[in-house]
């Protein structure tokens, strides 16, 4: 595996193998990997003759008081973990790299930014669509590879990606989960024990609507009104929303009569945790 830290360096490597007819992945990380990023290397690999990594905790998509400082980086390990899988090249550029001084050109999507994280991560959309532009323009990939567990993310990217012609496919991969239904996620390595079981009312607010869905329940407002009150019950998590929207435009639907995507965010302590399920029309 080559690792490239410049820009210039990337770019060369992947115009490289485009001649040669090789269909290129890219499997966009901020690092500290887990095995739902390792499932993407995965199909990213089954599906592509050469997968590019990209690893760069992005500045831009967090906010003054978000954890950026404190994001988990476990760069040497994560090199050995995408060594063992095959990749073919990781790019892990400074911020500098990315962002040198002066640059000021943001790619946003306009109103789908605005929801879900976005209401209570006001310009966290804007530092994913810029970074991930910015990737897609480097590495020229064919196909790129996200994950279902970040459910706004995807659909604002597939936004991006029509509203701009972008030359490229988006693959989305499932939900990679822990034994007990916790999605796997960087920031779960924040939570101490105690935490760490009470962030399991996620799961358990999504399997109580997915029960009530199985049994015939349509109502949107009843089946948040249910993924609620399980949160009622574990009053050390706080509650930043629970909605069922359209999975495309992220509006709330009133009836899950076609595919919805039931999304929750919660607050585990100072830990801010996503996860969804998608309702498929019976
Ligand atoms: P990060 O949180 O590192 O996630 C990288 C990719 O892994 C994303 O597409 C995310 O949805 C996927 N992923 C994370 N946990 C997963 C899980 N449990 N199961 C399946 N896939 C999972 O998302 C980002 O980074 C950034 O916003 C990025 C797109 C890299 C732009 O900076």
């Amino acid at each position: 595996m080559k690792v490239f830290t410049t820009i210039d360096e990337m770019r060369i490597a992947s115009r490289a193998a485009r001649p040669a007819g090789r269909r290129i992945g890219l499997v966009p990380t901020m690092g500290a990997l887990h095995q739902g990023h390792l499932s993407l290397v995965r199909a990213a690999k089954s599906s592509c003759d050469l997968v590019v990594v990209s690893s760069f905790v992005n500045p831009t998509q967090f906010g003054p008081n978000e954890d950026l400082a404190k994001y988990p980086r476990s760069f040497e390990q994560d090199r050995g973990l995408l060594e063992r899988e095959g990749v073919d090249l990781l790019f892990a550029p400074s911020v500098e790299e990315m962002y040198p001084g002066g640059a000021v050109t943001w790619v946003t999507v306009e109103d789908l930014s605005g929801k879900l994280d976005g209401r209570s991560r006001p310009t966290h959309f804007r530092g994913v669509t810029t970074v991930v532009a910015k990737l897609f323009h480097i590495v020229e990939p064919d196909l790129a590879f996200f994950g279902q567990k970040d459910a706004a993310q995807v659909a604002i990217i597939r936004r991006m990606v029509r509203d701009l012609n972008l030359p490229l496919e988006i693959a989305v991969c499932p939900i990679v989960r822990e034994p007990d239904g916790l999605a796997m996620s960087s920031r779960n390595a924040y939570l101490d024990p105690q935490q760490r079981k009470q962030a399991l009312v996620l799961h358990r607010s999504l399997m109580r609507v997915q029960q009530l869905a199985d049994a015939g329940e349509r109502s949107a407002v009843k089946l948040t009104a249910a993924g609620r009150e399980e949160f009622a019950a574990e009053s050390s998590v706080r509650l930043d929303y629970f909605e069922i929207v359209d999975p495309a435009t992220l509006d709330p639907v009133e009836n899950v009569s076609q595919s919805a995507l039931v999304a929750v965010a919660a607050f585990v302590g100072p830990t801010r945790l996503i996860d969804n399920i998608v309702l498929a029309p019976h």
